[in-house]
């Protein structure tokens, strides 16, 4: 919390240029007024968009934790995002501005689209898609998946994005756990110079889970591929039908509705299918994007996130097209061909707002200020940071060379179950290197011990949410007893949702967060579990145990560390090493390739058989191994 360097120990004011730009100039009397009636504020914020029906209820807490946000209300997200826009000038704006890796640019007019949007609604429900089925989007960062979302949501189908840079095993369960019918995906996209095979990795998954009968491609790369007949269909074959036409209307969803499912990483191996609602997410990503970045009709916004994670479901598909901004979407590396690719970007397009995480920040600054300085930033305004916590020499770099001393940054703390931004600055408070400040409207959080008394000023604990808001997830698909176990039964006395972070709280109200509690593993940002890496390795032939944990790194966050067990007393090598590596990346991704794999004759485990991994880390890492009388040997 405290730095040697007292630069980094500094209080960050803003400028009289941002507070009298803000829409909120005073964070305490809004915050107070939030807190003091709730329901009064998620109804004025409400009212911002357009319902098909207006709600009987703000909040219905009569099936706690399952709680309901403006219960009776019709509203559909897509009637927000793009239908309204079409009455006004925003039709004209442009939503999208996309730049492909290899340079190639496309945009798109509200107006455009929305046309886009309609008629592959159309595509879809010639394909018999049906209010409610949830369709699986597999696909690199073009702007069909921008689309191909958009469609699911406009007929009331429920998308679920698959991040595509996971591979066949964690495609192929999450297709299988949400039993979908319809997978969208693509040839495969640029990463990097080279082109990612998309639809062989999801060729694969329909082998392993049965359930898909029909799988549109986009055509991104060019490379062949395998179409099996009746099943296999090219979305621009699909789209050039005249099936594909113009008259689509946006479907009357009930704001309690499922708007999409997302998969995230969790303590047990199977990832859990998390749904968020067409009304409280609507209302909850719009009201915090507008203003936590302050957002203006003219800006150009730019979260350079991939829509596959919930960072860019929220922040660069919805909210954005609610607010009406211009959104910007980068398909590839941030260093590709050069470490000022994302530099020119902003100066190309004129760029207000960057929204980043802490390990592409950290990327770009290895390589040093000279990239950046070439371009011409003035046009940003607002910074904003995510998925981790930001270290104070990260956050002052971002802060000097990228933001030129005059853009706050908004370091944003929050979930994939909580929808969006929950413990976060707004533009005119007061900022701390490090520390994601204060809780966002409309919220209570405190740091608790075990038992649920707070901790003192400064002590670390358990981060908890004391109250029920819109954006939150509702459930996890088909496992509502997961829900309650996960996040509602440590503290269901006090009806408080346990986060999975610790954190602390300084004197003057600030949080610092530290990190994960469970056996969740952020690494570059990405959130992966323990298990799912466990049991891609243990699905090698050679192996009967594993346990993989999470180191500190300087540059990714975190990076992970397994330990295994060989079959039949086999003897590990540093091929073997490299061969479980290439393993596990060829089932769940790159992003899950562990740093290090050593050799073990056996585990460290609980008499009750668990696997010990504060063990493993703590003797990794040459700390104390703490209480082990749990131990079985
Ligand atoms: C971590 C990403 C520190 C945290 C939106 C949380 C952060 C997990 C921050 C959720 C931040 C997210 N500072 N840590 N600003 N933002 N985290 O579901 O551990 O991918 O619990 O959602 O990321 O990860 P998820």
């Amino acid at each position: 919390m405290s730095n040697t360097d007292p630069e980094l120990n500094k209080i960050y004011y803003p400028s009289k240029e941002v507070i009298k730009k803000a829409t909120v100039k005073d964070y305490d009397s809004l915050y107070k007024k939030s807190i003091e009636n709730r329901e009064e504020f998620w109804a004025t914020e409400a009212k911002r968009l357009d319902w098909f029906k207006k709600w009987d209820k703000v909040l219905d807490d009569s099936d706690k934790p399952f709680y309901k946000w403006f219960t009776g209300g019709q509203i559909n997200i897509i009637y927000n995002a793009l239908d309204r826009h079409q009455k006004n000038a925003t039709r004209n704006k442009l939503a999208i501005i996309w730049e492909g890796e290899p340079g190639d640019v496309r945009t798109f007019s509200y107006h455009g689209l929305n046309r886009e949007v309609v008629k592959f609604s159309n595509v879809l429900r010639a394909m018999g898609a049906k209010k409610g089925e949830v369709i699986t989007i597999y696909m690199p960062q073009v702007p069909e998946l921008v689309i191909a979302m958009l469609a699911c949501a406009k007929i009331g189908a429920v998308h679920s994005v698959v991040y595509g840079g996971y591979s066949v095993e964690a495609l192929a369960e999450r297709i299988e756990d949400a039993k979908s019918r319809i997978l969208i995906t693509a040839d495969g996209g640029f990463r990097r110079g080279k082109a990612t095979k998309l639809k062989t990795i999801a060729d694969e998954a329909m082998k392993r889970s049965a359930t898909i009968e029909v799988c549109i491609t986009v055509k991104r790369t060019g490379e062949e591929c395998y179409m099996e007949n009746d099943r296999d269909f090219w979305y621009h074959d699909l789209m050039g039908m005249p099936l594909a036409n113009t008259n689509c209307c946006t479907e009357k969803t009930n704001a309690e509705d499922p708007l999409f499912i997302l998969y995230t990483s969790g303590t047990t191996g199977k990832p859990k299918g998390l749904v968020h609602t067409h009304g409280g997410y609507s209302v909850y990503t719009a009201t915090t994007h507008r203003y936590v970045f302050d957002i203006k009709a003219e800006d150009r916004w730019w979260c350079a996130a991939d829509p596959g994670w919930i960072t860019g479901h929220s922040y660069i598909v919805y909210a954005p097209l609610i607010n009406g901004a211009t959104i910007m979407m980068y398909e590839g590396a941030p260093n590709h061909p050069y470490p000022n690719r994302w530099w020119s970007i902003i100066e190309k397009y004129g760029i207000n707002i960057l929204y980043t995480s802490p390990t592409a920040i950290r990327g770009l600054m290895r390589f040093g200020s000279s990239w950046a300085d070439r371009h011409d930033l003035s046009s940003l305004r607002l910074l904003g940071s995510v998925g981790e916590p930001i270290n104070p020499e990260a956050w002052k770099w971002y802060y000097e060379v990228i933001g030129k001393s005059r853009c706050p940054i908004m370091d944003t703390w929050w979930q994939t179950e909580t929808g969006g931004f929950m413990i976060t600055p707004i533009p005119t408070m007061p900022l701390k290197p490090g520390s994601a400040t204060k809780p966002f409207f409309g919220n209570e959080m405190a740091i608790v011990d075990d038992h649920g008394v707070e901790v003192k000023a400064g002590e670390e604990g358990n981060l908890v949410i004391k109250n029920p808001w819109p954006g939150m997830a509702r459930t996890i698909l088909g496992d509502p007893d997961r829900y309650v176990e996960k996040y509602w039964e440590k503290y269901a006395k006090q009806g408080w949702y346990l986060a999975g972070d610790s954190a602390r709280k300084d004197e003057d109200g600030y949080y610092w967060i530290i990190g994960r509690i469970d056996d969740v593993i952020k690494v570059s940002g990405y959130r992966l579990g323990s298990a799912e890496i466990e049991s891609a390795l243990v699905s090698h032939p050679m192996v009967t145990e594993a346990a993989a944990v999470a180191l500190p790194d300087d540059l990714r966050g975190n990076i992970i560390h397994c330990t295994v067990t060989l079959r039949n007393g086999a003897t590990g090598s540093p091929a073997l090493a490299e061969e479980l590596k290439t393993h596990v990346e060829k089932e769940i991704g790159p992003i899950a390739r562990p740093a290090f794999v050593e050799f073990t004759e056996a585990l460290p485990k609980t008499r009750s058989g668990k696997i010990m991994r504060r063990v493993i880390k703590a003797r990794i890492l040459g700390q104390d191994i703490g209480d082990i009388s749990g131990l079985e040997e």
